[in-house]
């Protein structure tokens, strides 16, 4: 199986260049993940060089995960603790873990790293699959920001650092949008592109009506702050019923 566009090189950087390891978000991320968990087993889709997953260990709770890449988990192996948690090597469409789950997690925006409706709708299934009736299933993910998209333009930047650039580029009609990174190194210009698909909330509403669970909360962070028309992200979490 090809690890995709996290591959060994990208994997080696990616906690430096990506972000998100801001020891504050970690720990919110952390305490809200810990008190869903309510004391039982959670699972990680795509997992990752276990940002989330480690710290959440380390607060107590049994975690499990899968992975597309393997290089990833190789980066995460090489960390205090990586070696204790089980991983599947596997899409997370599809990929089984063994147990059965209170709660099923899958953060950073990477349900939009699934580029098909039907991809994201089988990703849900399989989280529902994984956990016991009255289980969580939590999906933090950035939305769209259309609203700064002028008519007929298709690019966006994200990121405009010194050595880091970010442009986004959208397809409304497919909800296909691509991120482009170009990071300056050792006085080398890097380009990463990075296919995704965005899917609003509502649309997630439905695919999770569709695996048999229903709508519990949703927030704009971590801070567990109200869902509003100014929201750039939002945490969801669905109960299996
Ligand atoms: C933005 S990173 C997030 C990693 C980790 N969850 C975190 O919060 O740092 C996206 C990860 O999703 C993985 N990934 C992408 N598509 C996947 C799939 N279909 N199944 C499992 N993992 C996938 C990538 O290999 C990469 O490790």
């Amino acid at each position: 199986m090809s690890d995709g566009v996290f591959d060994a090189e990208v994997a080696a950087t990616y906690d430096a260049d990506h972000g998100g390891t801001d020891p504050a978000l970690v720990a919110a991320t952390v305490d809200v993940l810990a008190d869903l968990a309510r004391g039982g087993a959670a699972l990680e889709f795509a997992i990752g060089t276990g940002r989330i997953a480690l710290p959440l260990a380390a607060n107590g709770i049994k975690v499990a995960g899968n992975e597309l890449s393997a290089a990833m988990v190789d980066e995460l192996r090489k960390k205090p603790g990586g070696a204790d948690i089980p991983v599947v090597i596997g899409d997370m469409c599809e990929a089984r873990s063994e147990g059965t789950f209170s709660l099923v997690f899958l953060v950073f925006n990477t349900i939009d790293n699934l580029t098909t409706q039907d991809a994201q709708v089988a990703c849900f299934q399989n989280a529902a699959a994984h956990l016991a009736p009255g289980g969580r299933f939590v999906v933090e993910t950035q939305l769209p920001p259309l609203q700064r998209l002028p008519f007929g333009e298709t690019r966006l930047p994200f990121a405009h650092d010194p050595d880091h650039w970010g442009v986004d580029e959208f397809d409304v009609t497919t909800q296909a949008y691509s991120s482009h990174h170009l990071w300056m190194k050792d006085g080398q210009a890097q380009h990463l592109a990075v296919p995704f698909r965005y899917a609003w909330p509502s649309e997630m509403d439905l695919m999770a009506r569709l695996a048999g669970m229903t709508l519990e909360h949703r927030w704009s962070g971590w801070d567990r702050a109200s869902f509003s028309k100014d929201s750039t992200k939002h945490v969801s979490v669905w109960r299996k019923l």
